[in-house]
């Protein structure tokens, strides 16, 4: 049994205060390798934890501070239906916070996760990250019901892409974003396998709305009940989280962390 390594917590003043932590994260995990193992695949997160990241890795690539042609880039989830020019999905929403990773897309380094369920299509995809060398750096966000990417409560721990319904406070959460529409009710997902599969995992949370999800993730039993709980049997995680979000941690676990 391989020996178990707690997840690292940092409690920062905010989203903002991350951002120079994740483009570190960036840059460690594709400083120069060895020419036969590629270039390193990193794994973007989608929605509002990630805007101010995305926008300040924008202008770090546009100035040539981080090189787009050093890392391939994918993510975890898109919306059942969505293509990547369609707004509201994932693919959109990276490319309208991050205009770089569209380009990457053009250029056949960012591999987006289908928008259409078919097997032949999810197995292609799988078959592309492994190709990559497996993800590196995988970014991670939580749901207020503790979801890992779209991975829901109940979803089973050894799963890999696939279809998934929406819980009903996912949906509620993605609201805004698909008004007046409704918003979708499924998505294809990686799993939380393929999520345990990277090098590295790091995942941030802000705001008192993710206080329960993280308190459930980091203390409570590991259970498909709280699929973020699955990263505790990982041994390389980080846990960025502000004080609002940590405010159901015990004083000594943020005291440990902090920074
Ligand atoms: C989206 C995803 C989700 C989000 C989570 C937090 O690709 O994987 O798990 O990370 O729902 O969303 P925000 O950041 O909007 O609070």
């Amino acid at each position: 049994m391989p020996e178990r390594v707690a997840p690292e917590v940092r409690i920062l003043a905010n989203a903002e205060a991350a951002v120079p932590f994740l483009l570190d994260e960036i840059r460690r995990a594709i400083a120069p390798r060895p020419a036969a193992r590629g270039p390193a695949l990193v794994g973007f997160a989608t929605g509002g934890t990630y805007t101010a990241m995305l926008k300040a890795l924008g202008a770090e690539l546009d100035g040539r501070r981080i090189d787009g042609q050093s890392f391939v880039a994918t993510h975890l989830d898109e919306y059942l239906g969505y293509p990547p020019e369609r707004r509201g999905g994932m693919v959109h929403e990276l490319g309208t916070n991050c205009p770089a990773l569209l380009a990457m897309l053009r250029a056949g380094t960012f591999f987006p996760v289908p928008h259409v369920d078919a097997d032949s299509a999810l197995r292609a995809h799988d078959e592309l990250l492994q190709r990559a060398g497996g993800v590196k750096l995988q970014f991670l966000g939580i749901g207020r019901n503790g979801h890992l990417a779209f991975n829901e409560p109940g979803t089973p721990f050894d799963s890999g892409f696939h279809r998934t319904r929406l819980a009903e406070t996912t949906r509620e959460d993605a609201r805004a974003r698909f008004a007046p529409e409704e918003p979708p009710r499924e998505a294809v997902t990686s799993g939380l396998a393929t999520i345990l599969a990277a090098d590295r995992l790091v995942l941030c949370a802000f705001g008192a709305a993710k206080a329960e999800a993280v308190a459930a993730m980091l203390r409570g039993e590991v259970s498909v009940a709280c699929p973020a709980s699955v990263l505790r049997q990982h041994r390389n995680v980080l846990v960025l989280l502000d004080r609002a979000a940590a405010q159901g941690l015990p004083g000594q676990q943020v005291a440990q962390g902090a920074c």
